[in-house]
């Protein structure tokens, strides 16, 4: 069986997996980001490189300002603790996405943990927060206006390497959890030869045996 290289992972779910259990969309949240290890974890015994897990979208600020305030205040407290884990487990923490309306402590800790792990390797966990793909793109192309770039340098290497992604692979798989088959402005450019596979349990619930399956049909649609 070939493993994708890249897996990008739309946790999607959390907020009903918490209702389904009477609780607070928080809890969810915090189910949620609790599970991460566990994929990691099942990801690397199954040979994936790089994992990118989409957490925060840029249109997800539409949000109630409780949820909003939950999730600023959860990567602020417990990223640096999750990061030191994958630290010495010898894995590269990566962040995408925009650094415009995060909070300077936000930045601070994401920095850090970049820092932190620069030198780990070949693993990479990849934290798309505050991401959206149309605003990359946006951002590509107005970082070319500010550097001066002339049109006839415009390449797909030159928006590559300008994007909240770069320097990371393609990817080969998107999983989505939750069981909705959309997008949802996820990795636009980078997955533009990826295959899709949906799992319908909620992101704190997805288990092994369901990225076991999408691996599976990853390996079915890409060995055709
Ligand atoms: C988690 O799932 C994804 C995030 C935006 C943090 P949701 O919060 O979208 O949960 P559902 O889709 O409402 O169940
Ligand atoms: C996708 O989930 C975004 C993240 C997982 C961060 P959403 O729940 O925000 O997406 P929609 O509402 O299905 O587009
Ligand atoms: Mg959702």
């Amino acid at each position: 069986m070939v493993a994708p290289n890249h897996i990008a992972f739309i946790m999607d779910g959390n907020g009903r997996w918490a209702r389904k259990r009477g609780m607070p969309r928080s809890a969810g949240h915090k189910a949620g980001f609790e599970h991460i290890p566990e994929v990691l974890e099942a990801c690397h015994d199954l040979g994936v490189q790089v994992v990118s897990a989409y957490a925060w979208s840029t249109e997800n600020w539409g949000r109630a300002k409780v949820e909003v305030d939950y999730i600023v205040r959860s990567l602020e407290r417990h990223l640096l603790r999750f990061v030191k884990e994958l630290h010495r487990r010898g894995v590269r923490f990566f962040h995408s996405g925009s650094r415009d309306n995060l909070t300077e402590r936000s930045l601070k800790v994401l920095d850090e943990a970049v820092k932190m792990t620069a030198n780990n390797g070949p693993e990479i966990f990849n934290l798309a927060f505050n991401y959206g793909g149309r605003a990359e793109l946006a951002h590509v192309a107005s970082e070319m206006v500010s550097e001066g770039v002339r049109p006839e340098a415009i390449s797909e290497a030159a928006v590559d390497e300008r994007l909240w992604t770069a320097g990371l692979p393609d990817v080969d798989l998107v999983f989505r959890t939750g069981g909705d088959r959309r997008v949802s402005n996820f990795m636009l450019w980078q997955s533009a030869y990826a295959c899709i596979y949906v799992a319908e349990a909620y992101w704190p619930d997805v288990s092994r045996e369901d990225i076991e399956a999408g691996i599976r049909y990853y390996d079915q649609v890409m060995g055709k």
